[in-house]
């Protein structure tokens, strides 16, 4: 997506050879026309796939995820990271491991949002090791829920999260695919040509 890419350039800042900083749209200031576009790409690309709810996990997954939703016209839905107090049997739980933050959080979704009939596009800010992904993946199939793919805002392709998804057989549509954050600059794996 030329618009995104663009921003990136523009906007990101490479923080070190993994981790790309871009909180002036997507992780703390947000760009509402630029996620507008997002959940358009995203809705264009899983048209006809039978979406009935958009999932993804606080905090910066919700806005992409909010208009992509809009956009399809589904509700959203988002992962909690608060851990609860006491052991609830009304919540699907998972555990998410973030190599980035050397933390595990448990994250939940309440039961009656997600169902066995629903059809579910799973939504994130970023793909770095698939962690927060397949966590939930393992939410929606806790509900009986069908998997229609994944919307990735930021790719970052030189981590593993790309192939692990796909060795599970999952769609990924990638706006940004980020080759290299090395030497301080953004290298893309699809330049686009126009
Ligand atoms: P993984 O789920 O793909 O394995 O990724 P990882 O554990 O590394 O990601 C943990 C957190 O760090 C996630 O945010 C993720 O979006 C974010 N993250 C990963 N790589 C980058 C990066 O290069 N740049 C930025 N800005 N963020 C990155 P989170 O903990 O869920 O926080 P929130 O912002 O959603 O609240
Ligand atoms: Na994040
Ligand atoms: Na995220």
């Amino acid at each position: 997506m030329r618009l995104l890419q663009d921003k990136i350039r523009r906007e990101g800042t490479v923080l070190s050879p993994s981790i790309l900083k871009v909180d002036t749209f997507l992780n703390h200031g947000i760009d509402p026309l630029l996620m507008r576009e997002i959940g358009r790409e995203f809705a264009s690309r899983f048209a006809g796939g039978g979406i009935t709810k958009v999932l993804t996990i606080e905090s910066s997954g919700i806005a992409p995820a909010m208009m992509t939703a809009l956009e399809l016209g589904v509700p959203l839905i988002f992962a909690r990271k608060r851990k609860s107090l006491t052991l609830r049997d009304d919540v699907f739980t998972e555990k998410i491991y973030s190599y980035t933050k050397e933390e595990e959080n448990e994250v939940t979704v309440a039961r009656k949002l997600l169902l066995p009939g629903d059809t579910v596009l799973i939504v994130d800010d970023f793909l770095a090791n698939g962690e927060a992904a397949s966590g939930m993946a393992r939410i929606a199939g806790q509900a009986g829920a069908r998997i229609a793919g994944f919307g990735i805002v930021i790719e970052k392709s030189f981590q593993s999260g790309r192939r692990r998804l796909e060795e599970e057989g999952f769609r990924i549509e990638a706006l940004a695919r980020i080759r290299s954050l090395e030497n301080g600059a953004v290298t893309f794996l699809e330049e686009p040509s126009g």
